[in-house]
């Protein structure tokens, strides 16, 4: 992960910060272990989605900045404070809430703007700034430290709403500039937007799915190397011999083709491994790639050991990553019609995990 840390680093101006993005359990691979290891390199804090994340890691003794970057509900701000959690802020209602507490408890606060300018999901429309301007000024308790956006299709800047959004966002940013706000962070890149966008990317960005090794797109890899931080291993523990004809698994959806081997690995869809990868799958043994076959059951799916020369039970599986990534993640996803993102979500959830 370090190693992707450097590469990101590697396509910024030297003055950018920046802020990994570790939510949902650092995308599958452990929320901790994640901030832990980035907090030994230059990052400038963590951006984060929910409250509980922040307090398992203040609790791990984490220091650094931590951004709520998808908005908070009124009854968190309590614990937002105490746990020195920077709130973003996505529409007028939150930020009547940051004003009441505020008020209340007679405190001041910092707290970041997300602005939609396009994707419309969070964040504050352009016409409703001069509302967030008039508010700030009656409320000097706040401090409007941060202005960001997300972006769409950073992985597609040909897209007309690639620079549509950042057009917008360009002028939210003129917009409170001439109103007289100095905002410290200007961040808008997520993976994509630092790989992809040509122009000024913020003094501040939010890389995830980088830091993990998944390419945004394949054309990503032509601008970055980056390697697999998660490795999915396990082993074959049975094998079958099929006699062509014969059918293996629930269904039966497969049916050999010739006299085969048929290794059994204890993975299923009930780990989170996708089960329309059944006969559509593939895995490393050996350093060559095999194909999963039959359908992919709860907690156990079956190799095409054929081509490989005497196989064993005990034999090494890689089913995701790799060292020298024998199975590429987004070449998976594709198979298994989703993203990255989401094979790391599913699989990082339930396996057991081990940190090297
Ligand atoms: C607001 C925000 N910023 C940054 C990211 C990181 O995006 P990516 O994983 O594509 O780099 C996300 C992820 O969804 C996000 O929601």
């Amino acid at each position: 992960m370090k190693y992707n840390l450097r590469a990101i680093k590697n396509l910024l101006p030297e003055r950018t910060q920046i802020l990994p993005v570790i939510k949902n359990d650092a995308y599958g691979h452990g929320l901790i272990e994640t901030a832990k290891a980035l907090a030994e390199e230059k990052v400038f804090g963590f951006g984060i989605s929910e409250l509980y994340e922040a307090k398992i890691l203040r609790k791990a003794g984490l220091i650094h900045p931590l951004i709520l970057l998808s908005g908070f509900e009124k009854d968190w701000l309590s614990d937002i404070k105490t746990l020195r959690v920077i709130p973003t802020v996505t529409n007028l209602v939150s930020l009547e809430w940051l004003i009441d507490f505020t008020l209340k408890k007679a405190l001041s606060m910092e707290f970041h703007l997300k602005i939609d300018t396009g994707m419309h999901r969070f964040g504050i429309e352009l016409n409703e700034l001069p509302k967030v301007v008039k508010l700030l000024r009656e409320n000097p308790q706040l401090q409007l430290k941060g202005l960001m956006t997300h972006l769409a299709c950073s992985e597609r800047p040909e897209d007309p709403l690639f620079q549509a959004q950042i057009d917008n966002f360009e002028k939210a940013r003129e917009f409170l500039k001439n109103e007289g706000f100095n905002i410290s962070f200007i961040h808008f890149c997520n993976s994509g937007g630092i790989i992809f966008h040509k122009g000024d990317k913020g003094n501040l960005v939010r890389p995830g799915i980088a830091l993990y090794g998944g390419y945004p797109s394949n054309r990503a890899r032509a601008y970055i190397k980056l390697k697999p931080v998660m490795t999915l291993r396990s082993k074959v523990v049975e094998l079958k011999k099929l006699k062509a004809g014969e059918s293996a698994g629930y269904g039966p959806t497969f049916f050999a083709k010739r006299d085969s081997v048929l290794g059994l690995v204890p993975v299923g869809y009930g780990d989170g491994y996708p089960r329309i990868l059944s006969n559509r799958g593939f895995a490393s043994v050996r350093g060559r790639r095999v194909s999963i076959v039959a359908t992919i059951s709860m907690k156990a799916l079956y190799l095409d050991l054929t081509d490989v020369e005497d196989p064993q039970r005990g034999e090494d599986v890689i089913l995701l990553g790799g060292p020298n990534e024998e199975v590429p993640v987004d070449e998976l996803a594709q198979l298994a019609d989703t993203i990255s993102y989401e094979l790391f979500c599913n699989l990082g959830k339930s396996i057991p995990r081990k940190y090297i």
